[in-house]
């Protein structure tokens, strides 16, 4: 891969207008980042006391559900250790030699930020042993008897991976994080503090209740409630005040058929789907994929970590089902089938 080649990786490694405009958004510093509080605390430690060692930072493993800020706190990390920050993701490094070329190209000391670090072909995780080990590559020259093994050394550098699925990375590749961090859902006051924050460096007015609105219909997840802010301020510049508060926020919601608690017409439909085709489960994941026509891998990581978290959905052994919570949200009367609670 020619200088250009790798160039084009970093940048395209499925980074879309929408994440570059998030980019405005993101928190520089660790004490602007809102929420996290367990995550951070531990992080400032390890961050002091690498650079009073005058080390490099630990690799780093950050899991948890989508929009929660994996990559925004990657970036404050290296921003922290006063390092470059070089992104990448798994998918993006199809084979060894594109992860080769972009361990060579690192200074002393750079955090490389691998997304959906989950993603990684095995043959790509065999380079990335070693390199995270003894900061070395080895690289096989020739075929055959003739084939020798030589080893490169590399600049120590600290390995951000991300995933929303730390149960699919391999046990080799996961013991090798000296720092293994689980980023959580925030609550609705931390993510009206976000909605705040947000709305002040894209000027735009905003109240207390209107924050809150957005917040607690935003499940849990920054990147949602950036969203809707954004919308909502579209609706309160057209056909309101311009302000966005409680009035134009759940003007904004409704019209965005987003419900009370942030569930969209996806969630209500999956929901819909168990009661009214399996009598309120268990129904196995796959067949809710199939249903709703999404893949099985969305459903796990966007739709169910929020409705487990608000107790709407079950898991169960022989699959999913919805709880009586969930029947009540939807106005569904229970059959008697739900025995389970
Ligand atoms: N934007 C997205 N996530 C954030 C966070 N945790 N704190 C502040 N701003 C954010």
């Amino acid at each position: 891969m020619d200088e250009m080649d790798y160039e084009n990786r970093i940048v395209a490694s499925g980074y879309t207008q929408d994440d570059a405009n998030e980019q405005s958004l993101r928190p520089q510093t660790i004490n602007e980042y809102i929420g996290q509080e367990k995550v951070k605390e531990n992080l400032k430690i390890y961050i002091e006391a690498a650079k009073n060692r005058g080390e490099t930072l630990d690799h780093c493993l950050l899991y948890g559900p989508p929009g929660l800020g994996k990559t925004t706190l990657a970036g404050i990390i290296a921003n922290e250790m006063g390092v470059n920050f070089r992104v990448t993701s798994g998918p993006a490094i199809e084979k060894p030699g594109d992860l080769a070329a972009l361990l060579t190209n690192l200074n002393d000391g750079d955090v490389l930020f691998v997304d959906e670090i989950h993603r990684l072909s095995r043959s790509v995780e065999e380079v990335l042993y070693p390199a995270m080990e003894d900061y070395a590559l080895d690289i096989i020259i020739g075929k055959g008897p003739s084939a020798r093994s030589i080893r490169l050394d590399l600049p120590r550098f600290t390995l951000i991976g991300a995933t929303t699925r730390a149960g699919q990375l391999s046990a080799p590749l996961r013991d090798r994080f000296g720092v293994v961090l689980r980023l959580e859902l925030y609550t609705p006051e931390e993510l009206a503090a976000i909605v705040r924050r947000s709305a002040g460096i894209l000027g735009t007015s905003i109240d207390d209740e209107g924050a809150l609105e957005i917040a607690s219909r935003s499940r849990g997840t920054p990147r949602i409630a950036n969203r809707l802010l954004k919308r909502v301020r579209d609706f309160a510049q057209v056909l309101g005040k311009g302000v966005v508060d409680l009035e134009s926020a759940q003007l904004a919601l409704a019209r965005l058929e987003i419900d009370e608690l942030g569930l969209d017409n996806i969630d209500r439909s999956l929901l819909r789907a168990i009661i009214e085709f399996y009598q309120g489960g268990p129904v196995g994941l796959e067949t809710i994929a199939a249903v709703v026509g999404e893949e099985a891998v969305t459903i796990e990581d966007v739709y169910e970590p929020y409705l487990l978290q608000l107790g709407f959905l079950g898991r169960t052994p022989r699959g999913r089902v919805v709880t009586p919570a969930g029947y009540e949200h939807l106005g569904i009367k229970m059959q008697g089938q739900q025995k389970l609670f």
